[in-house]
């Protein structure tokens, strides 16, 4: 079966993005593999620390990889935004398909060297074990919540990643994946999530040679989203949406069924978390 890096490949050559949506549990997981598996669609399920510390962060890399080997299906896991070299290490032991490591908040220097060191790491395991892990690196702050906010947290999305600047760092890091900061910010904003600069997504992808990555995919208008991916996103991701779509379907089974059985009432929180990634499947894959 192709890996990630296979897929992605396949996506930016076809003009289309691969859904990146996050868990915490294992409701969310089937919802997110059924809407991929109905549409035929690659997916990679994020797991941040906090949710994957919540499911096990070896159990999370089984399910996906229990799932991948029963179905013989696409379906990969990330470590999202992991701040130190010890939590990359650990889920590249546990067979993570990629790690995303976090140095967004640190200074210019501080974040190429934790990222070199993550990436190093990674090809060490790909030369001893022949195993590919793909690492992917943040630059410019978007903020940290994957919640509903009133309005856009101080500093987040206040300097947006320059294009050079971007391809300095891609080429010191050597970095597959690279996650700029566009316009996007983590979270709902409920005063209105600002837009994305996609001539910028253009630029960057032009000089930074690696995969482009979009955070904060929750809030941000299709348009917007459709012309990310154009100007050459590969991976989106979303977390708040999913989250939001979990509660409003978990409340309603609260509310309709006064069953105790929670595989009665969870199952209209998977369908809720279902129909929301059938939908964001695709618009990122571009399905008219
Ligand atoms: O890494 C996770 C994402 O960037 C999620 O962002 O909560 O705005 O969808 P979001
Ligand atoms: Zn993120």
């Amino acid at each position: 079966m192709c890996n990630l890096k296979d897929h992605l490949k396949k996506a930016r050559e076809a003009k289309i993005a691969i859904g990146h949506f996050n868990i915490s549990n294992v409701e969310t997981l089937w919802a997110i593999f059924d809407a991929a598996r109905a549409l035929g669609q690659p997916v990679i399920i994020g797991v941040s620390e906090g949710e994957r510390n919540f499911i096990g962060v070896r159990q999370a890399a089984s399910l996906v990889q229990s799932l991948r080997n029963e179905f013989d299906y696409p379906i990969f896991i990330n470590a999202d935004h992991t701040h130190d070299f010890e939590g990359v290490k650990k889920a590249i032991d546990l067979g993570f398909d990629s790690v995303m490591i976090d140095g967004s908040q640190l200074l210019f220097d501080e974040n190429v060297a934790l990222t070199k060191k993550c990436v190093a790491y990674a090809k060490d395991v790909k030369k001893k074990e022949g195993r590919t892990v793909l690492v992917e690196a943040e630059l410019g702050y978007i903020g940290t919540s994957s919640t509903v906010l009133d309005t856009i947290p101080d500093g987040a999305g206040a300097d947006m990643t320059p294009p050079d600047v971007a391809g300095r760092f891609v080429e010191m890091t050597g970095v597959d994946l690279f996650a700029p900061s566009v316009g996007n910010i983590h979270g709902i904003v409920t005063s209105g999530n600002p837009h994305i600069d996609v001539k910028r997504v253009k630029d960057i992808a032009e000089t930074a040679d690696c995969h482009l990555v979009l955070h904060g995919g929750s809030g941000i208008g299709d348009e917007d989203i459709r012309g990310g991916i154009r100007a050459g996103i590969s991976v989106v991701h979303v977390n708040t949406e999913v989250r939001v779509a979990f509660r409003e379907g978990l409340e309603k089974g609260l509310k309709e069924d006064a069953t105790v059985a929670p595989y009665k009432y969870m199952d209209k929180a998977r369908k809720s978390v279902y129909d929301l990634v059938y939908k964001k499947i695709q618009l990122f894959a571009n399905f008219s």
